[in-house]
Order: structure tokens, then C-alpha cells, then sequence
């Protein structure tokens, strides 16, 4: 087993570990939300992206879309046929209630697939590519993660990407409540590896699967693009927590970058 496929199947275990802790923590609230049929937990900067490319009638690919809530909320604005894609299944299972009791279940569907071996057919298929924050860091491979969202795209497609900030992968929150500081470097190219799970919205630590992150730097993901033939048309950084991840930053005096906006178009 190549190293890249030792650290998807071992994330696949850890966020399939995870979602049960989610669910319990969330899917009860988005269940009522989903069932007002107009809801959106899009951040304003993605809500702008895809009015900026028109969602209307135009088909949809979400990877990594966890439980489904940032698909469907691109649906609810418009959107025609929607995927979305993740490895871990007991997400899915959540993503696949909350698309139903929002009205979307004959419309919006879900398949578990590693986004390095997606299933033949889905290639240039979706006028639009979304990922939401926390997909970047998960990811091994860079380069092949941008070929393979690329190859989804139909030529003059878009993606919109939000990412937590590569600057931001250079801190780690205080145990002890105190400020979160920058302890790792810029450049590191080693794995991060934990086992205290991956409970970002109670920060509860529990005995977890180990699971692998990656950093990578603003000029790795800007070159990936421009390899695979995506065009960047737009990119925005904010120093507002968009991840969860040491949210005490942003009011922190030396404020670092926290959130990345890029909007990419297949040439
Ligand atoms: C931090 S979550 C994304 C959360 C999303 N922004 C949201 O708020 O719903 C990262 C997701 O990436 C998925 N993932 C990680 N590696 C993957 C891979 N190789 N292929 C497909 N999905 C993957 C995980 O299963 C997880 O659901």
C-alpha cells in the first residue's frame, strides 16, 4: 500500500469514528433547520462566489461534503442535480436524512468514494466544484487532488473553494485555555498525526483512530491549479474562525490569516 492510501484509509476509520460524536452534537438542530426548506449555513464569501458564477439549474459536485449540510444549502439556492462525495460512510447516512427532510432526496445524492479513486463517469460532469473549509488538509496528495476536482469540471466550470489558511497550520491551540500559538513551521512536509479525535465543534478529546493532516503552502495550491488548468479568478483571506480550529485568534492582536477564498475556473 502506497503511503497516500495507508493515510486515506486510515482518516476513512477515524472520520467514520467521528460521526457518530457529530451527529449527536448536531444533527438533531440541522434536522430543524433543513426542514424550513430555506436554509444556509454557507459562509457570505462562498455565498458570493457562487452568485458571482450563477448556481441556477447548474449541476453541483460537493467533495468531502461530511454530512451533506453545505450541499444542500447550495441547493436550496438554486442548484440543479447535486453530488456529494466523501470516503466515510456514516456521514453520508446523516447527509442522506437531512437532504430528505429538506425536500432534496430525489435531487441531491451522495456517494462514498475516496476522491484518489472516484468512480468512471463523473468526469467533466458538473458545471460547479465546492469544497468547504477543512478538505485541503486531509489530503496527501496535493496535485492529485487537483487533477482529480479538475477532471469533474466541465470546461468553463467553476470551483469554489473555502479552506482554513495554510498560516493557520502553523498554530495549535493552548491546553490549558491560554492563547494559541504558532509551534510548527511554515514548510513542514511531514504528516501531523493525532489520536485525540477530531471533535472540532465540543473540542472534546476522546481516544481516537490515528488520523493524518498535511500543510500546504499558498504557493504549492496555486501552482496545483495552474497544472491542472484552472484559472484563478479570485482570492480572498480573512482573519475571522472559520474552521473552529484555535478560534481565539481572531481577536488576537497579532491576528494571523484564518479562512482562504479561491474561486477557480476550467479553462
Ligand atoms: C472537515 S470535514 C469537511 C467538513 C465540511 N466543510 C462541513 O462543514 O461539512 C473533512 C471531510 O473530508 C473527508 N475526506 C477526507 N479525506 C477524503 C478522501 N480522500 N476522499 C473523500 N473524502 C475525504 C472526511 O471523511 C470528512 O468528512
Amino acid at each position: 500500500m502506497s503511503d497516500r492510501d495507508h493515510y486515506v484509509a486510515a482518516n476513512r476509520q477515524a472520520w467514520n469514528e467521528a460521526a457518530p460524536r457529530h451527529a449527536a452534537r448536531n444533527q438533531a438542530q440541522l434536522c430543524r433547520q433543513f426542514a424550513d426548506g430555506n436554509y444556509s449555513c454557507l459562509a457570505e464569501e462562498v455565498v458570493a462566489m457562487l452568485e458571482r458564477v450563477g448556481v441556477t439549474g447548474k449541476s453541483a459536485v460537493q467533495i468531502a461534503c461530511n454530512n451533506g449540510r453545505d450541499l444542500l444549502s447550495l441547493k436550496n439556492m438554486g442548484a440543479g442535480r447535486c453530488l456529494g462525495i466523501d470516503q466515510a460512510e456514516a456521514f453520508l447516512e446523516q447527509a442522506r436524512e437531512l437532504a430528505e427532510i429538506a425536500g432534496h432526496g430525489d435531487d441531491v445524492s451522495f456517494i462514498e468514494a475516496d476522491i484518489y479513486a472516484l468512480p468512471a463517469g463523473l468526469k467533466r460532469q458538473f458545471d460547479i466544484v465546492m469544497t468547504t473549509v477543512g478538505v485541503l488538509g486531509w489530503m496527501p496528495d496535493l496535485d492529485g487532488f487537483f487533477r482529480a476536482v479538475s477532471d469533474l469540471i466541465v470546461p468553463g466550470g467553476h470551483w469554489v473553494m473555502e479552506e482554513m489558511h495554510p498560516v493557520l497550520m502553523m498554530y495549535e491551540p493552548d491546553e490549558n485555555g491560554g492563547p494559541s500559538r504558532p509551534l510548527h513551521s511554515y514548510f513542514q512536509t511531514e504528516p501531523f498525526v493525532e489520536t485525540t479525535g477530531l471533535d472540532y465543534y465540543g473540542y472534546e478529546q476522546y481516544a481516537s483512530k490515528p488520523h493524518y493532516s498535511f500543510t500546504h503552502k499558498m504557493s504549492d495550491i496555486v501552482n496545483a491549479g495552474a497544472r491542472v488548468g484552472l484559472e484563478l479568478q479570485y482570492m480572498h483571506e480573512v482573519g475571522r474562525n472559520i474552521s473552529n480550529f484555535c478560534a481565539d485568534l481572531e481577536r488576537a492582536e497579532a491576528r494571523p490569516p484564518m479562512g482562504l477564498f479561491m474561486l477557480w475556473r476550467k479553462k
